[in-house]
């Protein structure tokens, strides 16, 4: 790799405490809209910039993509950067929001990093390694029976212009299992299915920076990535993450 797991965690670490210093004079903050419910803050620009920067100087050859500030030319080897993800919780002052990193490689992801600053808790994964959850190996839950099971979902801020708003599909899942969440910040719900604490997550129209560095942690901790008809591989538009015991019993509801 050219950029070791605990060299990410520093970069990545210290994009975290950019965001803090926002979120702790949250009264502050000003919150700027991009679209009717799409939200940006001064915070989310300044981690994607020390991201950016910071990625760069330990591989300056490489690309990135960040939703604040778009794409850069080389896609062949790039990092995907979500600065925050939850800004909404965010700007509410609520703790469920990450940071998100991935690293790409001839359409690869390979390393994956989500950073939850204000409950510290720290994900990250490397392809074929292994995931992690504060120093700590992780793995998917063991629940194999639908009813029983936890699941998240959430849903896109462009909803209303949607014919598939996902309303039906969650009270449909809704009523087959056990305990349903809305935590509001896609990279960590993945995060949530790596390390058992949610059997299965799903949402649509996301955005590739949302989701990769998830992504790559729900894989690497054994679990599955699917679009909504069970195909494997990670599909923004249509993301389903499991365990991998629940995926035949949740598919046809999907
Ligand atoms: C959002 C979060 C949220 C999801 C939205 C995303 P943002 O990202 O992931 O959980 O439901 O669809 O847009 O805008 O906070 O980076
Ligand atoms: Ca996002
Ligand atoms: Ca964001």
């Amino acid at each position: 790799m050219p950029i070791s797991l605990a060299t990410l965690e520093t970069i990545v670490r210290t994009a975290g405490a950019v965001a803090m210093g926002y979120f702790n004079d949250i009264e502050n903050l000003a919150v700027n809209k991009k679209a009717a419910r799409d939200l940006v803050t001064d915070a989310d620009v300044a981690v994607e910039h020390h991201l950016k920067q910071a990625l760069a100087e330990h591989c300056p050859s490489y690309g990135f993509w960040g939703e604040e500030s778009g794409q850069t030319d080389d896609q062949t080897s790039r990092w995907i950067v979500d600065p925050i993800d939850g800004t909404h919780s965010f700007s509410k002052g609520q703790y469920f929001w990450a940071v998100s990193v991935a690293l790409e490689i001839d359409g690869e992801l390979v390393m994956g990093a989500v950073y939850a600053p204000a409950l510290d808790d720290y994900y990250c994964a490397e392809k074929g390694q292994g995931a992690w959850k504060n120093g700590k190996r992780i793995h998917v839950s063991g629940e194999t029976c639908l009813a029983a099971s936890m699941v998240s979902t959430g849903f896109a801020c462009l909803r209303q212009y949607l014919e598939d708003n996902n309303l039906e599909r969650f009270c449909r899942i809704a009523q087959a299992t056990t305990g349903q969440r809305r935590m509001g910040s896609a990279a960590l719900d993945l995060c949530t299915v790596a390390d058992g604490q949610v059997d299965a997550f799903w949402e649509q129209e996301l955005n590739l920076y949302d989701v990769a560095g998830g992504a790559l942690v729900v894989m690497e901790a054994g679990g599955t990535m699917t679009d909504f008809n069970g195909r494997p591989g990670v599909f923004p538009k249509q993301i389903l993450a499991t365990n991998g015991g629940l995926l035949a019993q949740i598919l046809p509801l999907m």
